[in-house]
């Protein structure tokens, strides 16, 4: 039977309608207005009418970026949307017949990497999504990691600099301000300010008004000095807590999804080499596989769906 896998994001809403193999059957999307909860909630009830118009639908999952709670049904808190405390599924589940989940994103695109893209070969594993935040999603034998109340796997909170940069999760140092695309542009930002290295990325910045995640993203790919600089330290600061990671998980690959991860190997030379120098136990703990994401842009609405079948046929 086909689940239905909603994925909110920053910009825009994703919904897929998927089988049991992980094959979008149909697929829409929608602008959101970021912070505005009302709209949000609107447009998924209307993306789930839609996609489930004809159709003999068994639940469907709703992927969001914020820690959720482990009944699956309320969003304690969203860094980065006005979220509070808000009773997701309940609301949701008064406006359509149909049994919901509310999903973190990062574990709903982990787990979609773990069932049917790049970590479908492993038994344990890490996921990091690099985007406007960073995700985490850990499989440890088999099975997704939601901790004792549901808000585990926040690895992009975890804390890298003692009272480093202030994060919007209220604390500070957070891996997700050393390791994200927003990261990533403060970085280039900073390398545009000093000159040298970052010349390329202060003309392209002049160019525009303003550098975007887009522009870097160009330039890695032309093998500008400065945003590959930027991209090294970035993918350093992953490296180190992939090190750390591993000492408390032990995962066998590290998958990295998100828009960044389109950099590639660009990306993950520099993380592997950070894991590799900051490892516990160095050359005598077997060395993890690094891994860039296969669903790329699908993985967050197939994995909600299959989460959510999972979860209504168990
Ligand atoms: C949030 C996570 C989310 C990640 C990626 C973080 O700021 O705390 O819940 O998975 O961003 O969207
Ligand atoms: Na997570
Ligand atoms: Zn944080």
């Amino acid at each position: 039977m086909h689940a239905i896998g909603i994925d909110i994001g920053g910009t825009k809403i994703a919904g897929a309608l998927v089988d049991e193999a992980g094959t979008i059957i149909r697929s829409e999307r929608t602008p959101t207005t970021p912070g505005n909860p009302r709209e949000i909630e609107d447009a998924v009830v209307a993306m789930i009418q839609s996609l489930s118009e004809g159709e003999n639908i068994v639940a469907a999952g709703v992927a969001a970026a914020g820690f959720i709670d482990s009944a699956q049904s309320t969003v304690y808190y969203a860094p980065n949307i006005s979220w509070r405390n808000e009773p997701f599924r309940d609301k949701l589940e008064a406006r359509l017949d149909l049994p919901i989940i509310i999903e973190n994103d990062a574990n709903a695109a982990g787990w979609a990497e773990f069932r049917f893209g790049a970590g479908r070969a492993y038994t344990d594993m890490v996921t990091l999504t690099i985007g406007t935040g960073v995700g985490g999603a850990i499989v440890t034998n088999n099975a997704l990691f939601r901790g004792g109340f549901g808000a585990g796997a926040e690895l992009g909170h975890l804390r890298v600099v003692p009272d480093g940069l202030a994060c919007g999760c209220g604390a500070h140092g957070c891996l997700e301000q050393y390791g994200s695309g927003r990261a990533l542009l403060r970085i280039a930002n900073d390398f545009a300010d000093a000159g040298g290295i970052g010349l390329g990325l202060a003309a392209a910045r002049e160019r525009r008004g303003k550098l975007t995640g887009k522009e870097v993203g160009r330039l890695i790919q032309d093998g500008d000095g400065g945003a590959l600089a930027a991209l090294r330290q970035l993918g350093g600061a992953l490296g180190q807590g992939c090190a750390s990671l591993g000492a408390v998980l032990d995962p066998q690959v590290f998958v990295f999804g998100g828009g960044v991860a389109a950099a590639g190997e660009l990306l993950l030379e520099p993380i592997r080499a950070a894991y590799l120098e900051h490892l516990p136990a160095r050359g005598y703990h077997p060395e993890a596989e690094f891994a860039i994401a296969q669903l790329v842009n699908d993985a967050g609405v197939v994995g909600a769906a299959d989460l959510a079948r999972l979860h209504a046929v168990r």
